[in-house]
């Protein structure tokens, strides 16, 4: 683990891959977690639009805005001290080209405290990613599964096209991006991928080879109500303590035993 004093860096992560040191990255999208997932010395942290179903209870990442992305950032920019803080740019906010792209972007890096942006694709958008890194702008890209393409791809199952997969992480690469997100591919695909890119994989859903994994914080704690990914392991699960908690609390409230002396001003 790197050391929690010093911040990582966009650069940083390159120089990870390099020397063969794994990148841990959590999601996070308000102050106190946020603080605490840095506390656990993760290297990246992402203000993902997965905002959008596991905190908003929405099907879907689309009605997510970047006022909202913005608000989310700006919570956790302020409370992580050690960790690469990315944010992902909402749908359809670079589809436009790339001066949109800048303008969304340069409001994300101006009105929040974090170091770089995530967008969806890969040749698709390489013209983006470039006028973005020409900007000064630090892009992780992010291929394979792309959640804001859920209506076009038919859904959110594993992306099997072994040519295009290689050709957009590739072509991400060559735009300047620092870093791929690599979703729900097969672990050989990604392994393929991860041998021929300088930059770092980061995969979710795509085997034990990528340089390093991803996974979004209400999963892996068990807080996610509904269906959960099979890529997705439990660390935790914090909805059965969450729940009893507050029953307990309700409970001594009816039976009058909340708030106690300690709790009372005399
Ligand atoms: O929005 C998000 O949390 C993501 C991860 C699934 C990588 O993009």
């Amino acid at each position: 683990m790197s050391s929690a004093q010093e911040p990582i860096t966009a650069p940083k992560f390159t120089a990870m891959k390099a020397a063969g040191e794994r990148i841990t990255m959590v999601t996070a999208y308000d102050f106190p977690t946020a603080a605490l997932v840095d506390s656990a010395g993760v290297d990246g942290i992402l203000v993902g639009d997965s905002v959008g179903m596991v905190v908003q209870g929405h099907a879907t990442t689309l009605p997510v805005t970047l006022d909202q992305m913005i608000y989310h950032a700006e919570m956790v920019g302020r409370a992580v001290q050690h960790a690469l803080v990315i944010v992902d740019m909402p749908f359809p906010t670079y589809h436009l080209g790339a001066q949109r792209a800048i303008e969304a972007a340069g409001r994300i890096l101006k009105e929040t405290r974090c170091q770089a942006v995530k967008l969806e694709g890969g040749a698709d958008q390489a013209a983006v990613i470039a006028g973005l890194v020409s900007a000064g702008i630090p892009v992780m890209a992010h291929c394979g599964l792309r959640p804001q393409s859920v209506h076009q791809m038919g859904g959110y199952g594993v992306q099997r096209d072994r040519e295009r997969l290689v050709a957009d992480a590739v072509a991400a690469e060559e735009a300047g991006a620092f870093a791929v997100v690599l979703e729900c591919i097969p672990a050989d695909v990604a392994r393929e991928i991860t041998a021929s890119l300088r930059i770092p994989t980061i995969g979710i859903g795509a085997g034990l080879d990528c340089d390093g994994q991803v996974l979004v914080l209400h999963d892996m704690l068990g807080l996610t109500s509904g269906r959960v990914p099979r890529h997705v392991k439990a660390y935790a699960d914090l909805k059965q303590p969450f729940v009893a908690a507050i029953a307990q609390y309700r409970s001594e409230v009816r039976s009058r035993t909340f708030p106690g002396p300690d709790q009372t001003f005399r």
